[in-house]
Order: structure tokens, then C-alpha cells, then sequence
């Protein structure tokens, strides 16, 4: 609407697609658009048939499906959205522009994403005359939202490590912490809101953009692997790898949360164990676990932080180019090809560098393989799982 995602200027006409039971209250949005009287929005159509939404599409943002419930992984959704996602990637063959980008939210992101595309395993599902007659689309058009969960990792760091600036709480209630184990001392002064710091327990000062070089490996699952191994942060006008700056600063000190002051045997942790400590066991399971505590305390997934993550993915992958400029990103592609021998014919999580459409998934990192052993084991269960789905979607059709 500002011209974030898309460029200063750059006009968008917009259709929004739902299940025939929820466009009233689509087409109240489109209304809510409208009145946002913004001079990029130039046409709003809410409709539940998804050869009007794709139609002459350059961008689709496929977010719709059965959402994750409390107590549920995103795995359970495999039978329930999977046939969903056969559907719009029949019209989007059919419908959409030959160059359309498409980006999967709706979970389980990767698998979903990989299911869009898929053609040749069921029949009567993808391969009727509709979509055989539309131009394919390639595979390298299509990407799944890895963003929110790069996006949580730095959040956590520079929450837990950076002091880029000072934060206030004044309303009521309890600060909510970001990672599992940082939580108000006990005897916070009278008032619970009262004003926190981040100087109060972080170690760094940072300038500018807090760290960078943090990415998310994988699948959009509990086996994510968010990868800090190349955090860098920026202190006295240079990058300087997180590790060295923390050690430059003192360490990791007391008090932090983020560290239990002493081992069992009452000897100080060293600072290279302590800090891989405070990754493995607090950081990892953080940011894995975080969608499930999103749920936990809406009753519903993460609804904002997912939409300024689609924006920052889409921003990056058609707009703006991050070629060149260290600052890769996390994004679900194919793996096809790819240079850490993760099997072909996965959509999986690796660190790209991105712009004007187009991705490469960029080499020379040195990643835990076996976390990325983990998570491709998985998307290949999920694949046996979903294209089992989709076999009995057909049979059912006959
Ligand atoms: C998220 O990570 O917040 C979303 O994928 C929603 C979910 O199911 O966790």
C-alpha cells in the first residue's frame, strides 16, 4: 500500500481468494482497502474461485489452508491442505502470467510449496486439459516463507546479546520474553511494566542494523536449523564476527538469563563453551518452538510478524537485489543442484542471495550437517506423506 514490497510508485491491483463461506467477510477487507485510500491500490476483488484470483497474476501469495491449531505440528495439516494447494497450482498454471513468483505460506510451507508444483503424480487432479494447455511455470519461480524464522532469530539475538537502543514498556502487564529462558527478576521494583532496558542485561552496543549473516536452514518445522555460525555485529564502524565482539566485551556475564553462572561443579563456563551452550540450548529450541508459543498465547498463528516477514521475502526476492552485499537471505527453494547435498526434489530452507526475481542459493557455508540431515529426512516423509495425499484426493475424484 506504501510502496514497500513492490516499489515507490509501482501499482498493484489486488485479489483476494477464500473458501465461498468466509467472502463476506473478504469482501469487508477489500472494503477496509478501499477505504485506506491509497493511491497504489488501484482494483480490490474478493472471490472464492481461484481461476478469478490468479488470473494474469505476476504475484501470488498462497496463505490459504487449514491453520495450525493449539497442540497440532504443522505436519497434521499435510492431508487438509495439501489437495488445496494441487487446486491453486492448477489454476495458477492455468491462469496466471508465465512469469509469475509465487510464495507459500500456508503449512507446512515447504511441503506445500513443493505440492503447487506438482504435475506428473496425479491425473486427475493436475494433468486435465486445463492445466496441461496453461504454460508450466518453472520451479525456480516458486518459493516457501523462511523470513519469519530468520526474522525470530536475529530478533533473539539482538534481544538477548545487542543493545542497539533503549526499550520502554509502559503499559501494563508482563514483558513478554523472547527466548524461553529470560524472564523478569523476581523482585522487580513495585510495578511489573516498569521501564526495562536492554542495557540492563545485554552486553553489546551495537550500531545500526544490530547483526547480520544469521539464517535458517531447512524445513519450516521443529528440525529448522537457525545457523548463527557467521553472526556478525557492527561495533566502532566494522563487522566483526558476534563471537569475537562478545569475548571483546567480557563474555557473557552474570545475570543475563542467558546462562547458568556456574557448572554444577562451581567452576566458571568458558566463554566458547558457554556461548555454543546458550545456542544449542536456549537459541535453537527457541526460535524452533516459537510459532507453537505464538499459538499457545493467541489461539491462532502469528498473524502480523508472518505479514512483515512475506513483505521483507517478497521485497527482497522482486525488488530490491541483495546480490553482492553480504546480507543473504533465507528462503525456501528448490534443491535441486544444491551445493550441500541435500536430495533434489525438496523445497528446503537455505541462505540466498536474491533480487529482480530471481534467487541463487549461495555457496561456501559450512553448515551442522547433520541438522540439515535432520530436516531433509523429513521433507522426504513429508513428500512420501503428501503425494500419498494426493493419490487418494484422485481416487476419491473417480
Ligand atoms: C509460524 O511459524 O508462526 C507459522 O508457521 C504458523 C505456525 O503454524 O506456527
Amino acid at each position: 500500500m506504501h510502496g514497500r514490497v513492490f516499489g515507490e510508485g509501482r501499482k498493484v491491483r489486488l485479489r483476494l481468494l477464500d473458501i465461498e463461506a468466509c467472502v463476506g467477510a473478504l469482501q469487508g477487507f477489500a472494503m477496509e482497502i478501499q477505504d485506506c485510500n491509497s493511491d497504489l491500490v488501484t482494483e480490490v476483488v474478493a472471490t472464492s474461485d481461484p481461476e478469478v484470483a490468479f488470473k494474469g497474476a505476476d504475484v501470488a501469495v498462497l496463505l490459504g489452508g487449514f491453520p495450525r491449531l493449539p497442540g497440532m505440528e504443522r505436519r497434521d495439516l499435510i492431508a487438509k491442505n495439501v489437495p488445496i494447494m494441487a487446486e491453486h497450482g492448477r489454476a495458477l498454471a492455468k491462469c496466471a502470467k508465465d512469469g509469475v513468483r509465487v510464495l507459500v505460506v500456508a503449512n507446512p510451507a515447504c511441503t506445500n510449496c513443493l505440492m503447487v508444483t506438482e504435475r506428473k503424480i496425479s491425473p486427475v487432479l493436475m494433468n486435465d486439459e486445463a492445466a496441461t494447455s496453461a504454460p508450466s511455470i518453472p520451479r525456480s519461480h516458486f518459493s516457501s516463507l523462511a523470513r519469519l524464522d530468520q526474522d525470530r532469530l536475529s530478533a533473539m539475538l539482538a534481544e538477548n546479546l545487542c543493545s542497539e537502543e533503549t526499550l520502554e514498556q509502559t503499559s501494563g502487564g508482563a514483558r513478554t520474553p523472547l527466548s524461553g529462558d529470560v524472564s523478569l527478576p523476581q523482585q522487580e521494583p513495585e510495578r511489573q511494566h516498569a521501564v526495562r532496558t536492554r542495557q540492563d542485561r545485554n552486553i553489546l552496543q551495537l550500531e545500526g542494523p544490530g547483526v547480520r549473516g544469521v539464517y535458517v536452514w531447512g524445513n519450516h518445522s521443529p528440525t529448522m536449523w537457525p545457523d548463527v555460525s557467521g553472526a556478525e555485529a557492527k561495533i566502532d564502524g566494522r563487522w566483526v564476527p558476534l563471537q569475537t565482539a562478545l569475548q571483546r566485551d567480557g563474555g557473557l556475564p552474570n545475570g543475563t538469563g542467558l546462562l547458568s553462572p556456574a557448572r554444577e561443579d562451581g567452576t566458571a563456563p568458558d566463554l566458547d563453551s558457554a556461548w555454543h551452550d546458550w545456542i544449542s540450548e536456549t537459541l535453537v529450541p527457541a526460535v524452533r518452538e516459537r510459532g507453537t508459543k505464538v499459538i499457545e498465547a493467541r489461539g491462532k498463528s502469528s498473524a502480523l510478524s508472518a505479514a512483515n516477514a512475506i513483505a521483507n521475502h517478497l521485497k527482497d526476492w522482486l525488488h530490491s537485489s541483495t546480490s553482492g552485499t553480504h546480507a543473504g537471505v533465507s528462503m525456501g527453494v528448490f534443491s535441486d543442484g544444491n551445493p550441500y547435498g541435500v536430495p533434489d526434489d525438496v523445497v528446503f530452507s537455505f541462505p540466498v542471495e536474491c533480487g529482480e526475481g530471481r534467487h541463487r542459493i549461495l555457496n561456501g557455508f559450512r553448515p551442522d550437517m547433520a541438522m540439515l540431515d535432520e530436516s531433509a529426512k523429513e521433507l522426504l516423509e513429508e513428500r512420501r506423506e503428501a503425494l500419498e495425499t494426493l493419490r487418494e484426493s484422485e481416487r476419491q475424484a473417480l
